[in-house]
């Protein structure tokens, strides 16, 4: 048996290597050891204090504050949020687009943009700060707010370049674009990876940059983040000198301004788009005037000014072996079919979704069937149509469940009071937390990247937990028992100490992302922010019940009746109330803060009558944006009624009875400047 004597000994000499290691790795850039065998140490060590109490050391890994495991990388906020495009399909949707902007703007219908045309690179999206010509972090997307900083694995890619001398360069700016894979180098890559996109994202996290460095990554610019003293009028001008200051930047960009130019170009485009080198999934549109950009703005997750414009979907023909129905986290039934594992485009597809009941019936889909399956992007692949001429005579009509698979509750399909028909998706009619398929889909969409975001407790390991009986409840997350973990299948001391990491983390969350990981009903990421944003304070949100006036959420621009009702019995039911009490206690939620800083702060606005050269939502956005309310009736409470053109003479006639100041547009604007 070894004394204590030798087992502190042996401790300390790990201890002493680590501290050597740390150094060499942060302050000198020179590590010595394998990011895998420093691992190793950090796991012996901690190991050691598991078994022996009387063993610890304040440069232990495991008392170190923030120790970070190093399989994730750490995460910094993106300066500007990395947001995405919402997608056109047709000259329909293009139409639209314009149609929005114009009246945003309040510009003619025949009002013509010139628009930067880019091919939409299929890959992952990183961005490069660079101050005073050098290149000093680099960050992937992550959830568009907050990204891992993955600098040294860009640093080895050869297209990213490291120093920069031209005098025109800016000091402080961030360059964003596509990180990406050729699909020629693709190939040699096929048995690890199921498409060169994953490709790139895969290498892209290497825990080590070596790694990611045997990868070909290539990397294409195509807009900035954060950028000081931006003197730019045009994205095309940007563009352009991105190339010149060494980034390769898309030879397939243009600039288009005729409408049927554009069709024409997405249409000869997409017949090419298999020639081209990289994996590219339709075109992005971006209104070329930066000015106008500016005054667009974002509307929830993507840019007013800009749109991709998608190629359609590859498709390919397989047999439907048998259907499954899936209950999701709101009760919905979705038959999937389950087919002979087919390539399209790239991609083995073994899975496609059915949607509901109505499409089967329409489509009269049967187990058997040869069946006609696209797939687009990321989207999940979804089954066209049944190729009947292929039919066996003996196949039969699929028979929809009437009951809850999962539960065995009646299942129903709701009636929808505006369009006087009832909804297409039968639902599982349980409610709370009673319907194990249900609430296990409720806890992985608690624990998604959206909301709590825990790394390590994916889908499968939420599947697996419940199996075990370690959670029921969303809560349950923050009661693990990590001893117990640590000996099931699959686990180890270092993969629970990443876990432990990641749930202790995610504790800090923001107001909105609390109430949108709730899972509630028609209240998603934008809807949460909204609420969060009206209510300002958490407590309010806590002491909501059955007898909360929800007709006041109707003053929330956004949210509505649906809404309303979806709250309403989400409230109704105890079992809520008691996993919102309940995570009250684990969690830390931020208040959210709103910016106070603006002119208008503590004023409130209300419009009436149309406005000259700015559209209503804009003047509305304008207001809010320097801090300023927008009230939606006249009460004591309103500072100022803005008057324009053609005003509701009631509003006025309202105002002058309580007193409330009465401005036009130029004074308004003498408010904001
Ligand atoms: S502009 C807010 N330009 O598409 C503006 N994005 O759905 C968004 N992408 O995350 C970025 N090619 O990964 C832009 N020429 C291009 C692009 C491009 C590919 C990707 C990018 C982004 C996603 C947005």
């Amino acid at each position: 048996m070894e004394d204590t004597k030798s087992i502190k000994k042996g401790y300390i000499d790990k201890i002493k290597r680590l501290i050597k290691h740390n150094e060499l790795y942060y302050s000198k850039n020179n590590p010595l050891i394998s990011d895998s065998e420093y691992d190793e140490l950090k796991k012996n060590i901690i190991e050691l204090e598991i078994k022996y109490d009387f063993l610890k050391h304040k440069d232990s890994p495991s008392k170190n504050i923030g120790f970070k495991p190093s399989k994730t990388f750490k995460k910094q906020r993106h300066k500007v949020p990395m947001l995405s495009l919402s997608n056109i399909f047709d000259k329909n949707d293009l139409i639209n687009f314009e149609k929005k902007i114009k009246n945003y703007l309040n510009l003619k219908i025949n009002q013509i943009f010139e628009y930067s045309v880019e091919p939409k690179i299929d890959g992952i999206s990183a961005s490069l700060t660079y101050r005073n010509g050098v290149l000093v972090s680099g960050l992937s997307r992550g959830d568009g707010y907050e990204g891992e900083l993955i600098t040294e694995n860009l640093k080895t890619i050869k297209d990213i370049p490291q120093n920069i001398k031209f005098k025109d360069f800016p000091d402080n700016i961030e360059v964003r674009g596509e990180v990406y894979i050729n699909k020629s180098d693709f190939e040699n890559l096929k048995d690890k990876f199921a498409n060169p996109r994953n490709a790139a994202s895969g290498s892209l996290r290497q825990k080590e940059s070596s790694e990611t460095k045997k990868i070909p990554l290539k990397f294409i610019a195509y807009t900035f983040g954060f950028f000081e003293n931006n003197k730019f009028n045009k994205q095309s001008d940007f563009l352009n000198s991105l190339q010149n200051w060494g980034f390769k930047v898309s030879k397939h960009n243009s600039i288009i301004s005729n409408f049927e130019e554009l069709i024409q170009n997405h249409k000869s485009f997409e017949e090419k788009r298999y020639e081209l080198e990289y994996d590219v999934d339709g075109l992005v549109y971006k209104i070329n005037d930066l000015k106008l950009q500016n005054r667009l703005g974002f509307v929830g997750n993507a840019p007013r000014w800009a749109v991709a414009h998608k190629f359609s979907a590859a498709y390919s023909f397989s047999k439907i072996l048998k259907i499954e129905i899936q209950i999701g986290r709101t009760g919905a039934l979705t038959p999937v079919a389950k087919v002979e594992p087919v390539n399209i485009g790239g991609v083995v597809v073994s899975n496609a979704t059915l949607h509901n009941e109505d499409e089967i019936i329409k489509k009269d889909i049967r187990i058997g069937d040869i069946v006609k399956i696209e797939r687009a992007g990321d989207v999940i692949p979804h089954v066209i149509s049944v190729d009947t001429k292929k039919r066996n005579s003996k196949t039969i009509k699929f028979k929809f469940p009437s009951r809850c698979p999962s539960c065995g509750s009646p299942v129903e399909k709701e009636y929808n009071k505006q369009t006087k028909k009832h909804d297409a998706v039968k639902r599982c009619s349980s409610e709370g937390y009673k319907c194990e398929k249900m609430v296990i889909e409720k806890i992985k969409h608690f624990v998604s990247k959206d909301a709590l975001n825990i790394d390590g407790l994916g889908k499968r390991v939420v599947e697996k937990f419940w199996e075990k009986n370690f959670i029921r409840f969303p809560q349950d997350i923050f009661k693990l028992d990590y001893k117990k973990i640590e000996t099931s299948d699959g686990w180890g001391t270092q993969s629970v100490l990443n876990l432990k990491y990641s749930i202790d983390k995610s504790k800090n969350i923001s107001f909105n992302k609390f109430i949108f990981s709730l899972g509630i009903r028609h209240i998603g990421q934008e809807n949460a922010k909204l609420i969060a944003k009206h209510l300002q304070k958490k407590e309010k949100f806590f002491r909501i019940d059955e007898n909360f006036d929800f007709n006041s959420f109707i003053n929330i621009d956004g949210i509505g009746e649906i809404q309303i009702a979806s709250l309403r019995k989400f409230f109704s039911i105890k079992e809520n109330l008691k996993v919102v009490k309940e995570l009250a206690k684990f969690l830390n939620i931020k208040n959210e803060v709103i910016n106070n800083s603006g002119k208008l702060k503590k004023l409130s606005f209300m419009i009436t009558g149309k406005l000259q050269n700015m559209s209503r939502a804009e003047a509305k956005s304008t207001i809010e944006k320097n801090s300023g309310k927008i009230l939606s009736s006249v009460t004591k409470k309103l500072d100022y009624l803005v008057v324009g053109e053609k005003p509701t003479t009631k509003k006025i006639n309202q105002a002058k009875d309580l007193g409330i100041k009465i401005i036009n547009q130029d004074e308004l604007n003498n408010l904001l400047n």
